[in-house]
């Protein structure tokens, strides 16, 4: 009998087959492939998670490179963060790309938010997708708020003492809630280690949790329909494939937005006050950055008092029923009535239009 030789496997075949029978890779696949997304006007609006998601791995890429040298205490915080924009290879680099990484991310998030709020993206089946998503957006203010005070210069002590009084004003737990955030009365070295847990530990895992829920969920729930679009015959309805067509076209405009960062990042590399001094007068102008400008400068308008009400109360109260308004907006506006629709739409704008009014009114006072 002649014997054979067994010919060798190939390894890529080898390691795809090990790996597919111990991974659900292929009903994975099959749901990526199964997503198709629709074709019309509004298609850009797709684009906007993704953005926030790429720069979110930005963030936890620069973040990790920053623990490296940052020290979260109150007499080195400052000298440490001076120590990587002046003698650590890339120190500045990494720092303004996260800075400015930040920024973009919250810009990128407000748009994704009023964009998918405008598309009546909160509809039923989408419900939870919205709920995720506006508690994504209260983290990523959080990773804002903490992150700043880390450098321990003038204008970060400064506004963040300002921001934990303004929170200590809320009704029934601010302050409580201010108390615990600043360690004590006053904001000192427990402010500093309480927001360098919440900014690096506290955040990232209740972030990721939820990231992943919310993208199963667009993923089960398939992108959503404008309904300009969905009136149409189904035979004029035009899709693509979401694996690889629109993902493709996801990745170049990743490319656009990383070269948006990279320029702002090497143009204006992020700057560094000098130290705090928590007994110095606060210097004139202080002003919170420009995600937080809105309501800053709508609290700066409120008279001392509303007939018998504090006057800063009244406004945190305002702003709070804005905040519940997108919460039971799935409720409200569940397609049923044209008019509910229409004061849903209403609601975004006015919101929308006072959100942008605020923030350049604060930013020019
Ligand atoms: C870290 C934060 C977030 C990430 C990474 C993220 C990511 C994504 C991605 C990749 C998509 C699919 C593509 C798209 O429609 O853009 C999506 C869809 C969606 N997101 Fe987010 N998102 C975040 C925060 C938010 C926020 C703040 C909201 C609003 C409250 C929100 C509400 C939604 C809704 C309703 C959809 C479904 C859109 C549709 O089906 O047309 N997301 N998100």
């Amino acid at each position: 009998m002649v014997s054979h030789p067994v010919p060798p496997k190939d390894p890529y075949r080898a390691i795809s087959e090990f790996v597919c029978d111990r991974l659900p890779l292929e009903a994975m696949r099959h749901l990526a492939e199964k997503k198709k997304v629709p074709l019309h006007r509004h298609s850009m609006w797709y684009y906007l998670g993704g953005i926030a998601g790429m720069l979110l791995a930005v963030q936890v890429v620069t973040g990790m490179l920053l623990m490296v040298y940052y020290v979260p205490e109150i007499n080195s915080a400052h000298a440490s963060i001076l120590k990587l924009n002046t003698q650590i290879n890339f120190g500045w680099f990494v720092r303004s790309l996260h800075s400015w990484g930040a920024n973009l991310m919250i810009l990128a998030l407000f748009v994704h938010l009023f964009s998918t709020y405008f598309m009546r993206a909160y509809r039923k089946p989408r419900e939870l997708t919205w709920w995720t998503g506006l508690l994504l957006m209260v983290i990523c203010l959080g990773f804002g708020f903490t992150g700043y005070l880390l450098p321990w210069d003038d204008v970060s002590f400064f506004a963040t003492k300002i921001g934990l009084d303004v929170a200590s004003k809320m009704p029934f737990v601010g302050s409580f809630l201010a108390y615990m955030l600043r360690g004590g009365d006053t904001v000192s070295q427990a402010t500093i280690s309480r927001f360098f847990m919440i900014h690096v530990a506290a955040l990232p895992v209740l972030l990721l949790g939820l990231m992943g829920g919310h993208l199963m969920l667009v993923q089960v729930h398939g992108m959503s329909e404008p309904e300009s679009f969905k009136a149409q015959p189904e035979a004029r309805k035009s899709y693509e494939k979401f694996f690889p067509n629109f993902f493709m076209k996801d990745v170049l405009v990743w490319i656009l937005a990383l070269n948006a960062l990279f320029a702002l990042t090497m143009l204006m590399p992020w700057s560094l006050g000098p130290e705090a001094d928590p007994f110095a007068p606060a210097p004139i102008g202080i002003k919170p950055e420009w995600y937080f400008l809105a309501p800053f400068q709508f609290l700066k308008l409120m008279p001392p008092m509303v007939g018998p009400i504090e006057g800063e109360l009244v406004g945190i109260l305002l702003m709070a029923l804005v905040g519940i308004g997108f919460v039971v907006v799935p409720f409200y506006d569940r397609g049923l009535s044209k008019s509910s629709a229409r004061i849903a739409t209403a609601f975004g704008v006015v919101v929308l239009l006072a959100l942008i009014a605020f923030t350049i009114w604060g930013a020019l006072s």
